[in-house]
């Protein structure tokens, strides 16, 4: 298996099966310390730089509690409108990382340009995290959705996927990447004009995944192991950012996880995942449901991020 010692993490394309499982053993041996509230002193030599380009509430404060609990340090950017990146200058990521590498020793960035992650990784001489690029890929998200699954259901091969909401978004092309390693069909259920990229398409097919698509949650919910859903009102992803103008229109029948849906159509075991934040797609009356998750996945968030960043600054092997 290849070293996570310096690695950068910018895209679930190239991640294989036993490195998944890998990061998945990490996160078992740290997961107590985030259960039990502790902090220790791991990385109390390591700092963590958030260059965060667009909002985030859990990507940016899951990584930097992980670094937290861990025991190292976190700097980053109050608001990236405040950099020089965000004002006259207009300045590059280049130019940018180049000064952040003597910050800290760990950049995750969030943009909202796709690839900018892995601009800053060509130029910085320490790892970087992608903490979601545009409509591109959010790998960290993803992989603590399978440690979440692997976690309920104890395994992840066999499992049945279903994943709802708008396929450009970034994190239905990481879960699609992940999925190839494991033998795990989906059906994506989006909108017209939401559905999944060709590229991506492509590489799921040359990668072997088993997939599908379905106009109707309804049709295919009741075969689902796994529920993962995302919103279909949504921001505008490629923007710094996309205030709400208006009224914003509900979520279609077709795209809604309500609980007469999954009480009267999904298997009593199904899993239902979000990574939030959600719209109406997913009533708070699920919140409390023998299928809902989301909570899980949200501390999971923490103790993944403890696991890449102990990984990937070599602390553990
Ligand atoms: N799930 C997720 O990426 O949330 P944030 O946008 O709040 O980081």
């Amino acid at each position: 298996m290849r070293s996570f010692a310096g690695r950068d993490i910018l895209s679930l394309k190239d991640f294989e099966r036993n490195e998944f499982f890998r990061v998945f053993e990490i996160a078992e041996e740290l997961e107590p310390i985030a259960r039990n509230r502790r902090n220790v002193d791991l990385l109390k030599e390591k700092t963590l730089v958030t260059a965060f380009y667009q909002p985030s509430t859990r990507t940016r404060l899951a990584h930097e509690a992980a670094m937290i609990r861990l025991g190292g340090q976190v700097t980053g950017f109050a608001d990236a409108k405040m950099t020089r990146a965000g004002d006259f200058y207009q300045e590059s990521i280049k130019d940018t990382v180049k000064m952040l590498e003597f910050y800290g020793d760990v950049i995750v960035m969030r943009h909202f340009q796709q690839g900018a992650p892995h601009e800053a990784a060509k130029w910085a001489s320490i790892p970087i995290i992608n903490g979601g690029d545009g409509w591109g890929e959010h790998p960290t998200q993803i992989l603590t959705d399978l440690y979440t699954v692997l976690n309920e259901k104890g395994t992840l091969d066999g499992l049945r996927w279903v994943a709802v909401g708008d396929m450009r978004m970034r994190t239905m092309h990481s879960l699609g990447y992940a999925l190839t390693q494991f033998d795990c069909p989906i059906t994506f259920v989006a909108p017209p004009g939401m559905e999944m990229p060709d590229n991506y398409k492509d590489d799921f097919d040359a990668m072997g995944l088993d997939f599908g698509f379905a106009d109707h949650v309804g049709d295919v919910i009741g075969e689902a192991d796994v529920i993962l859903v995302e919103p279909t009102i949504q921001p505008d992803y490629t923007k710094s950012r996309d205030e709400r103008k208006g009224e914003v229109p509900t979520t279609p029948e077709n795209y809604k996880i309500t609980l007469d849906l999954l009480k009267n159509k999904a298997k009593s075991d199904a899993i239902l995942l979000h990574s939030l934040p959600r719209m109406d797609e997913i009533p708070p009356n699920v919140d409390i449901s023998r299928w809902s998750r989301y909570w899980q996945e949200a501390f999971n968030g923490v103790v993944m991020r403890m696991a890449l960043l102990a990984l990937i600054t070599g602390a553990m092997e």
